[in-house]
């Protein structure tokens, strides 16, 4: 590995997944252009968001991060926002509350645009074209113009982000995220399906507690931590000539940092030790994330931490596991007995969407009791192993889509058709979401439980 990095030392390596722009000084000048744009994120806020994580590798917090699996730009629009911002606190509550441990909030959003495919091209028909890599490189729509990549669709995807990330932090700290409003993020649809149930009983056992705090003369007035919340971006950083031009020297470190956002992770087709990917990662100082498929042995799990965590900094790297319900048990427990006997601090996360993806009358689907199912051995597994099983990944959305079969509302196979509303992977719905945070809090508290036992016999 060479020891010179710099924001650009990846251009020296083999890359994978990268599109073929026709015009290459179009592709230059528009990377020039983004280079005099404002960060989107300043350096202190990814420090802060690193130091939440390393309380998660420490088991002491927990990681819920989530969002749609690519943004689109005609789905562009404040309706989509704080639907996805109201489905993601519920589950946030649910998950702090049923589990009573701090949740660490991290949205797919504001940057999450870019695609790795299987395949370079699609065929439909006999007619072959360019695959769709998301909107920041070129148009879903199945014609030769829309599939050619096209340099401006970056500075598209950049304001996009910047406008998402405004109304997000608006959110966060102006007032909506306050836990007085517990009851108001319920959104509509959910309102009379079990799920809408259980939260409402979850919610008034908040509110009461609110009331007595209040009482003792604790409110959100005069207390921050009620009315406000940390709540954080991430993307995969696929597309690096987009990230170079958005990574920037922090003024009061030194040191580089991605400004795309707080959180980038690399996705399990880019994880090769030698080639740019990870030559980029290495150089940022953000927290980051790695996808680990069933093809990462633990010896080049290692390997790739010795890269990319070199320091051994508890919050700056979470694994982000992705097997599937039928292969997390040959595979998670040899990648963390590899990092339990060389001494890494990582935060283990679960993403059970990427290995459980099938086809169904046309439509690509995950069960929900296969993701269920994943999550459910992702916990078994740690505490089998002792360690702390620190957060999940997933793909969901705050709207009534039909993308993923199952859950309490049954969406059935012949449903699909109905709301099948994704730019590429199918998402969980606002209820499927909700069902899974209070199966995940249970088995929090479970865990909780079992070690104060332990503690105490
Ligand atoms: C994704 O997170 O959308 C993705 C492509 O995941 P993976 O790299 O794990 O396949
Ligand atoms: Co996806």
């Amino acid at each position: 590995m060479a020891q010179n990095w710099t924001p650009s030392s990846w251009r020296n390596k083999p890359i994978q997944q990268v599109p073929d722009y026709p015009d290459a000084a179009a592709l230059a000048a528009t990377e020039a252009v983004l280079s005099t744009y404002p960060p989107l994120v300043f350096a202190g806020e990814a420090r802060r968001l690193k130091s939440a994580l390393a309380n998660v590798a420490e088991g002491n917090a927990f990681l819920l991060q989530g969002g749609d699996c690519a943004e689109s730009f005609l789905e562009h629009g404040a309706d989509n926002i704080r639907d996805f911002f109201r489905a993601f606190l519920q589950m946030a509550v649910v998950l702090t509350f049923g589990a009573q441990l701090p949740v660490v909030k991290v949205g797919r959003i504001a940057g999450q645009f870019a695609k790795p495919r299987s395949a370079p091209m699609e065929t439909q028909n006999g007619v072959s074209l360019p695959s769709y890599r998301g909107d920041i490189v070129n148009g879903i729509e199945f014609t030769p113009e829309a599939r050619i990549p096209s340099p401006e669709r970056q500075l598209d995807a950049y304001r996009q982000s910047a406008a998402t990330l405004n109304l997000l932090r608006a959110f966060a700290m102006g007032g909506y995220a306050n836990l007085e409003n517990v009851h108001k993020w319920m959104l509509g649809f959910v309102k009379d399906s079990p799920q809408g149930e259980r939260y409402r009983k979850l919610a008034d056992r908040i509110s009461e507690t609110m009331d007595f705090m209040k009482a003792i003369g604790i409110t959100s007035e005069n207390n921050p931590s009620l009315r406000e919340t940390d709540f954080f971006t991430s993307h995969e950083a696929l597309l690096l000539g987009y990230e170079e031009a958005l990574t920037r020297v922090d003024s009061t470190s030194g040191d580089w940092y991605a400004t795309s956002g707080h959180m980038i992770w690399i996705g399990d087709r880019t994880r090769q030790l030698d080639h740019a990917h990870v030559e980029y990662f290495r150089g940022i100082k953000n927290p980051i994330g790695l996808k680990c498929g069933p093809s990462l042995t633990p010896d080049n799990l290692i390997e790739l931490i010795d890269v990319l965590n070199p320091t051994n900094e508890a919050g700056r790297l979470t694994l982000i596991c992705r097997f599937g319900h039928d292969k997390v048990a040959d595979s998670l427990p040899k990648l963390i007995r590899g990092v339990e006997r060389e001494g890494r601090k990582v935060v283990w996360s679960c993403d059970p969407m990427h290995g459980n993806t099938i086809t169904l009358n046309s439509y690509k689907t995950r069960p929900f009791e296969r993701i269920l199912s994943e999550v459910e051995s992702f916990f078994q597994i740690h505490r089998a192993e002792g360690t702390h099983p620190g957060g999940i990944h997933i793909e969901m959305t705050g709207k009534d889509v039909t993308e993923c079969t199952g859950g309490a509302r049954a969406v059935t196979a012949e449903d699909l058709q109905d709301r099948y509303h994704t730019h590429c992977d199918p998402r969980l719905n606002a209820d499927q979401a909700l069902e899974l945070a209070f199966l995940l809090a249970e088995r929090m508290k479970g865990g909780r439980d079992e070690k104060r036992m332990a503690a105490s016999a």
